[in-house]
């Protein structure tokens, strides 16, 4: 839904003279969740939520320009801000604020989001979810129309001359960034200095049950139990989706401590320049 969102809007933006109209769709789920308002359809600001609207989560944005601006001003990272923020998200979705199930809802959604702030340069990302309890479900909605993961890995020598399919795989491989490469300065005393690792992980939770898809420029990629698909699609900027599977969560802490041990242990094997995890994809915050 946020994919056809933006590439309507899109579209609509590039047609100032278009009017457009949604027939038909008064109460419906794509309403609420606010699809027809982010095409700019005056009227479509307050659709009534369904009865068991707790288990959404609309079409939100957040203004990256002022979290990047708020972080320089209080003399923060951007990924401190969206710490916090992405708290409150996970609580608004899974209904709670502790537990495997909301810690794991919560660090997927930070790296995210944290990617899009780091380095998309864009100013807007857009995101919405869902939570199917009886189903074991969660599934989230991440997109930004930045650069995109290809341009965004350009420099990293360890992606030279592949195209933009295989770039897209490598960007979830341990130890791949745009930022830390070989050659490149790395401060390893920063928690919140990028260590390729926040893609490698969230793709490995997703895995597990679920699925983890990413579509960036003119790539597409589904990762799943089952092993790794191309998607034909496209979106200029990232868009992401992923399907968490809840049943026999472990606590974050859990799952960080292997996919990392893991993850470190193919950046070694493979001699990707970054073996070590940052601070932060390594951990949650009390
Ligand atoms: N939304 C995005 N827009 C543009 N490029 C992105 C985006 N998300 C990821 N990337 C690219 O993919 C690379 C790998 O992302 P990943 O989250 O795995 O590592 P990282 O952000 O560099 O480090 P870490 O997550 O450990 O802090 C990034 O360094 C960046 O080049
Ligand atoms: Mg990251």
């Amino acid at each position: 839904m946020l994919h056809v969102a933006s590439a309507v809007a899109k579209k609509i933006g590039d047609c100032p003279n278009l009017r457009v109209q949604a027939v038909g769709h008064t109460n419906g789920y794509a309403r609420f969740m606010g699809f027809f308002r982010e095409l700019g359809i005056p009227g479509e600001g307050d659709a009534a939520p369904p009865e068991n609207h707790e288990n959404y989560l609309p079409i939100q944005t957040l203004n990256l320009r002022q979290v990047r601006a708020d972080a320089e001003r209080r003399d923060l990272a951007p990924g401190q801000l969206i710490d916090r923020h992405t708290r409150s998200i996970a609580r608004t979705l899974v209904r709670q604020n502790y537990g495997p199930l909301w810690e794991t809802i919560q660090y997927a959604l930070r790296e995210i989001i944290r990617n899009a702030a780091e380095h998309s340069r864009c100013d807007n990302v857009l995101y919405c979810g869902q939570f199917w309890p009886t189903l074991n479900k969660v599934e989230v909605a991440i997109i930004d129309e930045g650069i995109g993961i290809g341009r965004s890995l350009q420099e990293n020598p360890l992606v030279a001359g592949m195209d933009e399919f295989d770039t897209l795989r490598m960007s979830l491989k341990p130890g791949i960034s745009g930022v830390r490469y070989p050659g490149a300065h790395y401060d390893e005393r920063n928690v919140w200095a990028n260590s390729g690792f926040g893609l490698y992980v969230v793709s490995e939770l997703c895995r597990r049950g679920g699925s983890f898809t990413v579509l960036s420029g003119s790539s597409g990629i589904c990762v799943s139990a089952d092993g790794e698909s191309r998607v034909v699609s496209s979106h200029a900027g990232t868009a992401l989706r992923l399907v968490i599977d809840t049943s026999n969560l472990r606590s974050i802490a859990a799952s960080l401590a292997l996919i990392v041990a893991k993850g470190e242990q193919i950046a070694r094997e493979q001699d990707i320049g970054g073996s070590s995890a940052s601070g932060a994809s390594k951990q949650v915050f009390d």
